[in-house]
């Protein structure tokens, strides 16, 4: 990994991923907590979401422990780049996929990220509720990201939200204990709050919800939609 630029001070919502949270990750979140809480299950509605908006190039920010190009079918036709502001998530990342040779970038979302690069696809899986902040202040990060996408690229995404959907008794029980402790900062997400956002920023924009969970897909140029039940961005 390249030596690691200031990033400023790291809060609760990246701080909380360390190599041993790390481990407990997958069985925790992505098993259990998708499954029960979010009623958004992984293997079955996000690793396929992940899948369809993968592009030869890639960027993937917010990465954790790297669990779904890990398990991407088509990621190895793809040069990835994973960015990600905990140095410990970009180590256990990119240390999973390495047969990807994926480049490792460290930097905080909220901070324009000054590249020449563009990227055919970026995701955002689970980042954007972790942030803190108004949806609308979240959107800088939208902003930032959209300069790195090349020509009919797309950014897409999922994230819990905490307005507009029920949630399940264990659901309030996490929303309420990671909220309280700063590592999620969703309180206030809604889907229309972030399909107006994408919509401002994003010429074509689709979302569905799936239990708690917003999945979304935005590009510049309009480009035919694989599904025509998640043809606009309605929910
Ligand atoms: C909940 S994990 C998501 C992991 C993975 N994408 C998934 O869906 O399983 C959130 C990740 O976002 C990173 N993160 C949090 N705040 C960030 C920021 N401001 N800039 C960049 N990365 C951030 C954390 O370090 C962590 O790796």
């Amino acid at each position: 990994m390249k030596p690691v630029p200031d990033t400023g001070p790291i809060d609760d919502s990246a701080a909380v991923y360390s190599p041993l949270t790390l481990a407990l990750y997958d069985a925790w979140v992505l098993q259990i907590s998708n499954r029960f809480a979010w009623r958004c299950p992984t293997r079955t509605a996000l690793l396929p979401f992940y899948e369809r908006h993968l592009g030869r190039k890639h960027l993937d920010v917010g990465v954790g422990t790297g669990y779904y190009l890990a398990h991407c079918k088509g990621a190895n036709r793809s040069s990835i780049t994973l960015m990600d502001i905990n140095v410990a998530s970009l180590q256990a990342a990119s240390r999973r996929i390495r047969a990807l040779k994926p480049q490792t970038i460290v930097h905080n979302v909220f901070t324009p990220w000054e590249t020449t690069e563009r990227y055919d696809s970026i995701s955002l899986f689970y980042l954007m509720h972790c942030l803190s902040g108004s949806v609308d202040e979240k959107a800088q990060v939208f902003s930032h990201l959209k300069a790195c996408l090349a020509p009919g690229g797309t950014l897409y995404g999922a994230t819990i939200l905490g307005q507009g959907v029920a949630h399940n008794r264990f659901g309030r029980k996490l929303m309420d204990v990671y909220n309280a402790k700063g590592i999620f900062g969703n309180r206030n997400d809604s889907a229309e709050a972030f399909i107006r956002v994408l919509n401002g920023l994003f010429g074509s924009v689709q979302a569905h919800m799936v239990g708690c969970v917003l999945l979304f897909a935005a590009q510049d140029a309009p480009r035919p939609c694989a599904n025509a039940s998640e043809s606009s961005a309605g929910v």
